[in-house]
């Protein structure tokens, strides 16, 4: 097993392939009663969050209490960050406390690259500026499985913001290995060069067996690509990080890559819809979209304790 997920190409298929399974199996205990396992009892999992988030911080907190470890959250507000401490020393005095794992959100891409340098516990990426986000690439993977019964071959559409986006990048790099085929979609504006490069064909080495250039592309033209498709991810309008104006309107966004009702029925019958959250509702999304049957939202989130009990518990030494 790896020591440190601080990035999707950090997993093979095989190791995906556990990580996912062994997810199923964390799902099981959400069904019972008592959901704790004593697996990582006398363990530290340190959550180190220098940026904003609701899910992905709340998720890992619940993962590493169902799986009994003790659990230090700390966020840069309010701590000795805002009296200058740099990362490094941030990292060594969490060393000091003794933490086995830690898992890290921040604005810099790379990191927890950087941090995996300086601890001697796991690094788990939690989302690293506009770089990755690995364990949010492995419950998307863990809910297209649950509600399709495959990814292998699957075509997945991801639409909008890829440029800011760490979720493209990670899914990208995680649904690839695992067989599916995807495209990005957005305006040109906020498709990436090096992406469009990365997976034109021939130039990309393949991972994990198939060829990658049958596996990737990119459009322009949301319309067009709805009908093929067996899941549509929407990314949200990262205006937060962005510095230029990269579209002429929200409205005129909405109007050529929003997912509305009329789309959505472009869509074949067992499509689903995902986004990782938060949403800009009206914005990618319509709230009609996001609140129907189709929609795996809610759902996404349930999964991402599983994928994250899962993550923690292999990276700590746990057995499949
Ligand atoms: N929550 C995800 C992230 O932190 C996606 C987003 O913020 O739009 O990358
Ligand atoms: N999907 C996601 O990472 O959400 P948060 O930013 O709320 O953690």
């Amino acid at each position: 097993m790896i020591k440190h997920l601080r990035s999707a190409a950090d997993l093979d298929a095989g190791t995906a392939t556990l990580i996912l399974d062994t997810a199923a199996e964390m799902a099981a205990l959400a069904g019972r009663e008592v959901k704790k396992l004593p697996t990582l009892r006398g363990r530290t999992v340190v959550n180190l969050f220098y940026e904003d988030s609701t899910r992905t911080r709340i998720s890992f907190e619940a993962a590493a209490k169902r799986l009994s470890a003790d659990v230090i959250n700390f966020s840069a507000k309010g701590s000795s960050v805002s009296k200058g401490e740099s990362l490094k020393d941030t990292a060594l005095t969490l060393q000091a406390m003794g933490a086995d794992a830690v898992v890290i959100r921040h604005p810099a891409s790379g990191a927890p690259h950087r941090l995996a340098s300086w601890v001697d516990g796991s690094v788990v990426n939690a989302g690293d500026g506009t770089h990755e986000h690995p364990t949010q690439a492995l419950l998307d993977a863990y809910t297209m499985r649950s509600r399709l019964g495959r990814i292998d071959g699957l075509n997945v559409a991801i639409v909008g913001d890829v440029l800011h986006s760490r979720v493209a990048r990670s899914n990208v790099l995680l649904l690839t290995t695992l067989g599916a085929k995807v495209t990005l979609v957005g305006p040109p504006t906020l498709i990436p060069v090096d992406i469009a490069a990365a997976l034109s064909p021939g130039t990309e080495p393949s991972r994990g067996g198939k060829p990658k250039e049958n596996r990737t592309g990119v459009s322009y033209d949301l319309d067009s690509v709805l009908a093929g498709t067996d899941v549509v991810m929407m990314l949200r309008v990262q205006t937060e990080r962005m510095q230029d104006s990269y579209f002429p309107s929200a409205r005129e966004y909405s109007r050529r890559y929003g997912l509305d009702v009329p789309r959505m029925r472009k869509l074949p019958e067992h499509a689903i819809v995902m986004h990782p959250g938060p949403m800009n509702r009206g914005m990618e999304i319509a709230p009609e979209v996001a609140d129907s049957s189709r929609s795996t939202i809610v759902e996404q989130v349930a999964n991402g304790v599983s994928a994250r009990m899962a993550v923690l518990y292999l990276l700590l030494g746990g057995k499949a």
